[in-house]
């Protein structure tokens, strides 16, 4: 049994006058953090990405990962070559950190305009992190040569001590590894990515210009209950891992507040359905297609559709410096739309996102 509308009662959206709520025009999005894959994978999901967004962050954690400069423009162009139009669609890279990575290497990386963040995963913390780092004095050189030419860092932040309870990795982390990361690194700038807890967006609140956050789409919409009561969800499993209702009413505040340093990064990371739906399922959830509906969705009841533009188009250029898009993207209001339930890869299916409750969103012009 699918939830409707989750076991909460939502309040009621504020009044906004009609003709507003069926047509809303915004500069087109980005996406700061998404996992494209390699290959068949590759080929399947970027159309879903390019039809909304113009540009995406591109997460490294590819087998083997993408860690040199070398290994990013490589990638980078699987990744234009597989775009179904020429043009339509940046990608900007990243690289993976590990112990061995090069600052020198790094610098010219950043210098190429190409790759724009490093992304760090402490060891054993996702899928694909195992090359991630361990001794953070190992990575002290690059994280000093990033503050110097200003190139972010996007952190997953989460501690991977099996001694810590799941639900709590996020919050440890920010106490015991990010805080004092960025207090002996003065000047990086740091994206906490997929935040999922009050704590996160309390320590983003209290941070200078050099923190940004991306918040994802499904931590906007769904809590743990979703994913565990009346049956387990696979499809809802991901990592951070999805928390209480409160945590998830923090987070849906500080989308929809406005607040610069906060953007969009969906985290839309595809698996094939096989993989999620086994006694041992991969963290990962494939919301790409249903993005763009399901912010409007949330940004309506929460009577903020005026600052959905903010959050998915304006406030992620602005961290890392590039100009918002030109082009536009049109959102209309109509019945409930059935989603895809899922996309065809030539390796077998990959389930979309499904919140749970009814769509009326959805992009009039996608390309
Ligand atoms: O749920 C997740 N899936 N979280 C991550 O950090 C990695 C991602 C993936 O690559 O599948
Ligand atoms: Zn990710």
């Amino acid at each position: 049994m699918t939830p409707k509308t989750g076991p909460f009662p939502r309040p009621p959206a504020r009044a906004i006058p009609r003709l507003m709520t069926q047509r809303l025009t915004i500069r087109r999005p980005d996406d700061w953090h998404l996992h494209l894959r390699d290959g068949a994978m590759l080929k399947a999901v970027l159309p879903q990405t390019v039809a909304h967004f113009s540009r995406a962050i591109i997460m490294p954690n590819l087998v083997p990962p993408v860690v040199t400069m070398a290994d990013a423009m490589a990638y980078r162009e699987r990744i234009l070559a597989a775009a179904p139009g020429v043009g339509l669609f940046e990608p900007l890279m990243t690289l993976y950190l590990t112990e061995d990575t090069d600052p020198e290497d790094v610098a010219a990386a950043h210098g190429s305009g190409l790759v724009k963040a490093v992304k760090l995963y402490p060891a054993g913390a996702t899928t694909n992190s195992a090359s991630g780092v361990r001794d953070f004095d190992k990575v002290r050189p690059v994280l000093e040569k990033m503050a110097e030419i200003g190139m972010p860092l996007c952190v997953h932040g989460e501690v991977t001590t099996p001694e810590v309870d799941i639900f709590d990795r996020e919050a440890v982390f920010i106490d015991t590894v990010l805080d004092p990361l960025r207090r002996a690194t003065p000047g990086l700038r740091v994206v906490m990515e997929h935040i999922t807890t009050a704590d996160a967006v309390a320590y983003l609140q209290d941070g200078n210009d050099d923190l940004g956050a991306t918040i994802t789409t499904h931590h906007l919409m769904i809590n743990r209950n979703h994913m565990l009561v009346g049956g387990i969800r696979p499809h809802y499993y991901c990592l951070p891992i999805v928390k209480r209702e409160k945590h998830r009413e923090a987070l849906v505040d500080l989308a929809t507040s406005g607040f610069s340093r906060c953007f969009l990064g969906t985290d839309s990371a595809p698996h094939l359905a096989t993989d999620k739906q086994s006694p041992c399922g991969c963290a990962g959830v494939f919301s790409a297609p249903v993005t763009m509906s399901c912010l409007a969705e949330v940004f309506e009841e929460a009577g903020a559709l005026d600052k959905l533009e903010s959050f998915a188009s304006l406030n992620g250029p602005a961290f890392y410096r590039l100009p918002a898009n030109e082009a536009t993207i049109t959102l209309a209001k109509g019945e409930p739309a059935g989603v895809p339930p899922q996309i065809e890869t030539e390796n077998g299916p990959v389930v979309v996102f499904d919140p749970g409750r009814p769509l009326h969103w959805h992009v009039e012009d996608e390309l």
